[in-house]
């Protein structure tokens, strides 16, 4: 028996505000990357497991308080890293996930004012040493992010929020990205798809 060592795999986010882009783009970054022969997981927060989508259900249709949106997020997350992304990485896969643990800080901290001492209390205990390898913040001005939003769908608790919100909101994650620049990648969103595309292809190519 051979007891090769198996090399770990990437951890990609993608985050933004609603309508900014970022289911778009899956398709084609999993496509870019099954070229290199890799196994893609992609996956999404909240949700990623049968447990986190129904607490997705909860935390974007019911009212709460934000720390119980806050710890709600996490507890889906738990589940989420030990179920569906540890056990990727660990076997070389490389994971896509349509938001983590930024959206938390953008959201629930940023945008509602839970003190971010708390959710990196949290952040520590579920995700211990675990972070994205590389984070696509796909930006767009509120008004553009607001005018792409699906009509034909109803409108989730988030996507009910003022432009006041969604200001903090964005500021937020630009925020977070000057705090994290080794891993965060700022996309100008607002310019044409194709454009788009080659940017973020680009910048997968580099991982
Ligand atoms: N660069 C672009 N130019 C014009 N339209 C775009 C562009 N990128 C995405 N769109 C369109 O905007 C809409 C929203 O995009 P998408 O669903 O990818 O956003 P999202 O970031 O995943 O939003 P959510 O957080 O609500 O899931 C879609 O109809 C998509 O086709
Ligand atoms: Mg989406």
């Amino acid at each position: 028996m051979t007891n090769k060592k198996t090399k770990r795999g990437k951890f990609i986010t993608l985050e933004g505000l609603d309508g900014a882009g970022k289911s778009t783009h899956i398709p084609s970054i999993i496509a870019l990357l099954k070229t290199r022969g890799l196994e893609i997981v992609s996956t999404r927060e909240p949700g990623g497991t049968r447990l986190g989508e129904q607490l997705r259900a909860l935390l974007l249709h019911d009212a709460m308080h934000p720390e119980t949106e806050t710890l709600l997020m996490f507890a889906a997350r738990r589940e989420h890293i030990a179920n569906v992304i540890e056990p990727a990485l660990k076997r070389g896969a490389y994971v896509l996930s349509d938001r983590f643990t930024d959206a938390t800080y953008a959201y629930q901290c940023g945008a509602k004012g839970v003190a971010s001492n708390k959710v990196k209390q949290l952040e520590k205990w579920v995700q211990g040493d675990l972070q994205p390898d590389m984070t696509l913040l796909f930006d767009v001005p509120v008004e553009i992010s607001r005018k792409r939003l699906s009509t034909d769908r109803e409108p989730d608790k988030f996507e009910r929020e003022g432009a006041k919100f969604f200001e903090k909101l964005r500021q937020a994650y630009l925020t977070r990205a000057k705090e994290n620049p080794a891993r965060f990648h700022v996309i100008d969103a607002n310019q044409a798809l194709d454009k788009v595309k080659v940017i973020v292809d680009k910048i997968i190519s580099t991982i």
